[in-house]
């Protein structure tokens, strides 16, 4: 288990503490991954009023721990956690009490966790430097989005950089933490089969698919301005790419895994203004149904007064410029309102050169390889084979499960495991402050075109799969976007 260690949350009883943070260390608590004499300090600008085992139960109540939520745990849970009023603006009082509070246990791993919005990490990292709560055991954790381009991450990194050295600075992006990314790592690195098989020599494309059903309703302060490109694509979608592109690296360590996925941000190619409209489609959810019932549009869930130019969906075709990946198409997309929630990497390889049997032809589907993030973690390569019984050249498609079985880590979610590396110093699944860099400059370079361009945004309905281009992204080169529900195979 891990060592105790202190946890401050700034934004302690905000909604991504509530929702993310309080369940999953609730859960570690309960699975032995987190040592009950930790501390867990929340921030509040208000402080909280009554019993913190009572507020905690409304919280798990709404958002259900993955182990569910048994009394005995729960006062225990309770009794690590603290609530303290603590403003954000200036020092004082509050502070010299969060100062002396943490100031029991100075040889303690301290992880601060910025749940906060960007416009507030520098003024408080600050004041943790007033208070001298940066010392060497000191970590400081910057949820995205870190700013809102390059400049921004620039001015944020650069002013973070006076009071917490990088190797003290836990950039988060929640994607790394999942199960299956870490597995992909694994499967790449440990078997000689894939490597022999990672390149344009046999890789026909790759497609990274994050499809949310939720709106952003109750999210329209940050969401709006902000959109797909720099919500999802800037830092997941880009972390994602990087790690199924990436070079071996040398060691499984922090610095060998950023630099090789620096060296990816930096091949990504840069389109000019033509192409960028040929290869990017951006989208707003307009009113439609999910699931039976009607639901309003990205306007209507914002109660916005006029229109609105911020994407709910992004998709674009992308190469990576290297000798490895020379022209295989990387196809990502994301969307809000989507059919359904699901998180899929498919490695599509080439097909086979020449059908030995003529009856084969278009019966051959391609092999593929599997790595979904969610709803559930699942691996799996999917293979030709004869289809058993029948004539001798009957084929049918299979899939070769590669889950691993019997561990509850994908039930413990990312947060846990991130928080539980931050404490221990380890980076690997953290992101550099030169990624955060190279990704805006790739995202900046694509909103300039788009300011730039007269082209009106396109619009789909809520509870479909985009707008019309999406799908010509891929039918013009001859593919599909591959979408796997239950074992079934589908094209979405
Ligand atoms: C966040 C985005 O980083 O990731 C949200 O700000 C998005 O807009 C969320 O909904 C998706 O995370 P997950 O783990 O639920 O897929």
């Amino acid at each position: 288990m891990q060592e105790a260690f202190d946890l401050v949350i700034f934004g302690g009883t905000g909604d991504l503490s509530r929702r993310k943070l309080l369940p999953a260390i609730y859960a570690g608590l309960v699975a032995g991954r987190v040592d009950a004499a930790s501390r867990i300090v929340l921030t509040s600008r208000s402080g909280l009023e009554g019993d913190v085992a009572a507020w905690l139960d409304g919280i798990f109540a709404e958002n259900v721990p993955a182990c569910g939520v048994d009394a005995a745990s729960l006062k225990q849970f309770a009794n690590m956690v603290t609530v303290i009023e603590l403003g954000l603006t200036d020092g004082g009082e509050d502070w010299e009490a969060l100062q002396s509070l943490l100031a029991g246990n100075s040889d303690r791993a301290i992880v601060h966790f910025l749940a906060v919005p960007p416009s507030v990490f520098t003024r408080t990292c600050k004041l943790l430097g007033d208070y001298g709560l940066n010392d060497t055991n000191a970590r400081v954790v910057l949820e995205k989005p870190l700013g809102h381009d390059l400049a921004s991450a620039q001015a944020i990194n650069a002013e973070v950089g006076r009071w917490f050295d990088e190797s003290q600075t836990f950039r988060i992006d929640h994607y790394l933490g999942k199960e299956a990314v870490q597995n992909l790592l694994a499967l790449r690195f440990s078997n000689i089969m894939f490597e022999q098989l990672w390149s344009a020599r046999t890789i026909d494309h790759i497609q990274i698919t994050i499809a949310e059903d939720l709106g952003v309703q109750g999210r329209g302060a940050f969401y709006e301005g902000t959109g797909a490109m720099r919500d999802m694509v800037q830092n997941h979608l880009l972390q994602l790419l990087c790690l199924v592109a990436m070079e071996p690296p040398a060691r499984l360590d922090a610095d060998s895994i950023r630099e090789e996925k620096l060296k990816v941000l930096k091949s990504l190619k840069k389109y000019t203004a033509d192409e960028a409209e040929q290869n990017i489609v951006r989208a707003q959810y307009s009113g439609g149904a999910m699931a039976g019932e009607v639901v309003g549009s990205y306007v209507d869930d914002l109660d916005l007064d006029g229109d609105s130019t911020t994407e709910t969906f992004v998709a674009l075709k992308t190469y990576i410029q290297n000798w490895r990946w020379a022209d295989v198409p990387f196809y990502l997309r994301t969307g809000k309102r989507l059919p359904d929630r699901f998180a899929e990497i498919v490695i599509q390889f080439k097909p086979i050169p020449h059908s030995p049997h003529e009856g084969w032809g278009k019966h051959i589907n391609p092999n593929r390889f599997i790595i979904r993030l969610q709803p559930e973690d699942h691996l799996a390569l999917r293979m030709m084979v004869k289809n058993h019984g029948s004539a001798t050249e009957a084929l049918r498609e299979v899939e070769m499960n590669l889950d691993a079985v019997g561990d509850d880590a994908t039930r413990l979610g990312p947060y846990l495991r991130l928080i539980l590396d931050a404490a221990r110093g380890d980076q690997s699944l953290f992101v550099h402050r030169e990624e955060v860099e190279h990704a805006w400059r790739w995202v900046d370079h694509i909103v300039e075109h788009w300011q730039a361009s007269d082209a009106p945004l396109k619009t789909y309905q809520a509870g479909t799969w985009g707008p019309y281009e999406v799908h010509h992204l891929m039918v013009r080169d001859d593919r599909q976007w591959f979408h796997e529900t239950s074992g079934r195979l589908s094209n979405g």
